[in-house]
């Protein structure tokens, strides 16, 4: 009989496989295999609190290796300046996120998470990084490929930290600069962001030509996934009021503020953020129609749609009194991964319970999964989960900082420039007797940077490595030029000092989400006092450092020049290069300067249209003018030095006549 033999090496073969444990094939764990056919094979060995897992995002205070194990946690994230420790190196990061790792890696399918943080301007929470100019600052400069390079640098800041994630770009439209998120936006006109979207081919990488439309793409270890946020219309709230209603028909929705995301999601975004706003009195985070409607379904995102920070919890009023209706309601209208952060615990039984009950279809929870595990795949994530130190040398690096230096330069929008065309004030020369830097935002690191810098509302003084205008001034004016530094000088100091000119660095205070939102948009006090004082004694070029257009106007005719610098980041030399004439100004006015406040909201465009300065303006330095290169201008401001270069220019002469002479 052969039956006995064939039932002893069945029963071989099962034992061989069982002790061949892990090392048994599953597809999902093999790369080679397409990245659908991985979906599927995970998918279908998944357990309901496996999927609930992967559909929860937790705060890093909550995070454990145990937490991770225990609730197969899918994601973690840092909040704005949740930082492992103050001042934290890459290896302090490196572990921290590893150890998070290490817990998902431990469970049953091993499904790695993946880490997320807002690197809006660089890698903004970490000390050390390169921060570049704020949204609003790059939308000056009109330069794609600077933001698609600027993306890639921020990559590589962020791997520094071991996170292959990040919440960016804001790709909001802001039509209203009393909005205190104006400055995450690139411009009030939707083109200038379409463009923008280059930095997602930076962030993530190129898209391969015949990639699929709307399937995400991350290339490799160096890239990270982005973000594109907040769907849809929170550049468009009444009154520029944050997380407030955007009122606006069809045609307003899909004209102004959802283009951008048509180019984010063809060149490949991993990920959407929705809006904490509402849409015509719809919470975005409820809105079904334009997340499963027309995001997934019409422009055929295949990524994974994240919430907002407890954005869920506030599709209620007040935020959180009724959570499972906010659960119900956020993942049937078709989010995928919830930013719970904290109560995690709370989400998941609410999820449990509304899929048991039939609330919440097993195919909702299946689409939202799909969707992480396609960016996770995508990403290389479970071939490469953990983190090592190999970009750890990336942070705050010195290409970084050149680059962000060029983004300042480029980013810099010159409004104002002597009284007439032929009396122009910039560029300033580097040799004088003695010039005057004045103003609260000269010497303030923290308060250049702006918002979402180390801190979530960033910071005053030296909050991370960086220049400040005063000393990128210092290092660039001529040993002998006499640099005296005072924030705010009265009348009897600028009489009793006779400078050659005066810079006065002026602006906002440093501010992010609602509490930016501001009704009057003056700049920080004594900031016109100390413009007022510098301009009427000495003549003065202004700088202005600021998330949006401020008042200025009442004081345009104190001043010789006016330049918005916007919020440059860490890199203040930009500022420094520009204003001296090693480079010229080229930067365009992202959105429309008020002449007051009661005009707003006031949009290229509109009919009742009446600017400061309009959208898309900026003065050039005029090079047929005596005096317009660096070098030209420092010699015809100053007096001994244009003695003797007439001096020169007659020796030269007569040494020409009598060399000619000779050979004639
Ligand atoms: C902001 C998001 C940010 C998130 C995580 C929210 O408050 O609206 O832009 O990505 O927090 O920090
Ligand atoms: C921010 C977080 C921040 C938190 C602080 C949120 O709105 O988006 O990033 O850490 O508030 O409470």
């Amino acid at each position: 009989m052969t039956c006995p033999n064939i039932s002893w090496a069945c029963l071989l073969l099962l034992l061989c496989f069982a002790s061949m444990g892990d090392a048994v094939y599953m597809k999902y764990k093999d790369p080679k295999q397409p990245t659908n056919t991985r979906i599927k094979d995970l998918i279908s060995r998944m357990t309901l609190a496996e999927k609930i897992g992967q559909m929860t995002q937790i705060e890093r205070l909550e995070a454990s290796a145990d937490v991770m194990k225990k609730y197969f946690i899918g994601s973690v994230l840092s909040g704005g300046g949740s930082v492992p420790a103050p001042q934290a190196t890459p290896a302090i990061w490196v572990n921290m996120v590893n150890e998070f790792q290490k817990g998902s890696l431990s469970t049953r399918l091993g499904i790695p998470m993946i880490y997320g943080i807002d690197a809006v301007h660089g890698n903004n929470n970490v000390y050390n990084a390169t921060l570049f100019p704020h949204n609003v600052g790059l939308g000056a400069t009109r330069d794609p490929d600077l933001i698609r390079r600027i993306g890639e640098a921020t990559a590589l800041e962020v791997r520094a930290t071991g996170i292959p994630y990040t919440f960016a770009p804001c790709i909001a439209v802001c039509r209203d600069p009393r909005w205190g998120r104006c400055y995450e936006s690139y411009s009030e006109d939707h083109r200038v962001v379409q463009q923008m979207t280059d930095i997602i081919l930076g962030l993530q990488g190129e898209i391969p030509m015949n990639h699929t439309k709307g399937v995400p793409y991350i290339a490799g270890k160096d890239k990270v996934a982005a973000c594109a946020k907040h769907y849809v219309g929170d550049g468009g709230t009444h009154s520029g009021i944050n997380e407030n209603n955007t009122i606006v028909d069809e045609h307003g929705l899909l004209g102004i503020h959802m283009p951008p995301y048509y180019d984010s999601i063809i060149k490949g975004v991993a990920t959407v953020m929705v809006s904490y706003s509402s849409l015509n009195g719809v919470k975005m985070h409820a809105n079904h129609d334009l997340v499963t409607g027309y995001l997934k379904s019409k422009l055929h995102f295949r990524g994974f749609v994240i919430s907002d920070w407890q954005g869920i919890d506030r599709i209620t009023s007040p935020s959180g009194s009724n959570y499972t209706y906010s659960v119900q309601a956020g993942i049937n209208a078709g989010i995928d991964m919830v930013m719970v952060p904290f109560n995690y615990i709370d989400y998941i039984n609410d999820v449990t319970y509304l899929v048991k009950k039939g609330i919440i279809n097993m195919s909702r929870i299946d689409d939202a999964v799909r969707r992480i595990l396609r960016v996770k795949f995508t990403m290389g994530l479970f071939e490469n989960p953990l983190a090592d130190l190999s970009f750890a040398d990336q942070l705050g690096k010195k290409e970084h900082r050149e680059l962000a230096r060029e983004a300042v330069r480029k980013s810099l929008v010159l409004l104002k420039n002597g009284n007439s065309p032929n009396q122009q004030f910039l560029p300033l020369p580097k040799k004088a007797r003695s010039i005057l830097v004045a103003g609260s935002h000269a010497s303030n690191l923290g308060y250049q940077c702006g918002g979402w810098s180390v801190q979530w509302m960033g910071g005053s003084g030296n909050i991370t490595t960086g220049t400040t205008i005063l000393d990128a001034i210092k290092s660039t004016v001529a040993d002998s030029t006499h640099v005296v530094h005072t924030e705010n000088p009265d009348e009897n100091f600028m009489k009793s000092n006779d400078f050659s000119f005066a810079i006065v660095v002026v602006g906002e205070p440093p501010y992010a989400e609602t509490l930016g939102d501001n009704a009057e948009l003056t700049i920080l006090e004594p900031g016109t006092d100390t413009i007022q004082t510098v301009c009427s004694a000495a003549k003065c070029a202004v700088v202005i450092i600021s998330g949006r257009p401020v008042v200025i106007e009442p004081y345009l005719p104190l001043m010789e020049a006016l330049v918005a610098a916007w919020l440059p980041g860490t890199e203040g030399q930009g500022v420094a290069d520009v204003l001296f004439g090693d480079y010229g100004f080229t930067g365009k006015l992202p959105r429309t300067w008020f002449k007051s406040v009661d005009q707003l909201p006031m949009n290229v465009g509109d009919p009742h249209y009446d600017p400061l300065f309009p959208f898309g303006f900026g003065l050039t330095i005029n090079s047929s003018q005596p005096g317009f290169s660096a070098s030209a201008a420092d010699r015809l401001r100053d007096g001994n030095e244009r003695i003797v270069y007439v001096v020169l220019s007659l020796v030269l002469s007569v040494i020409l006549i009598c060399f000619g002479h000779g050979h004639i």
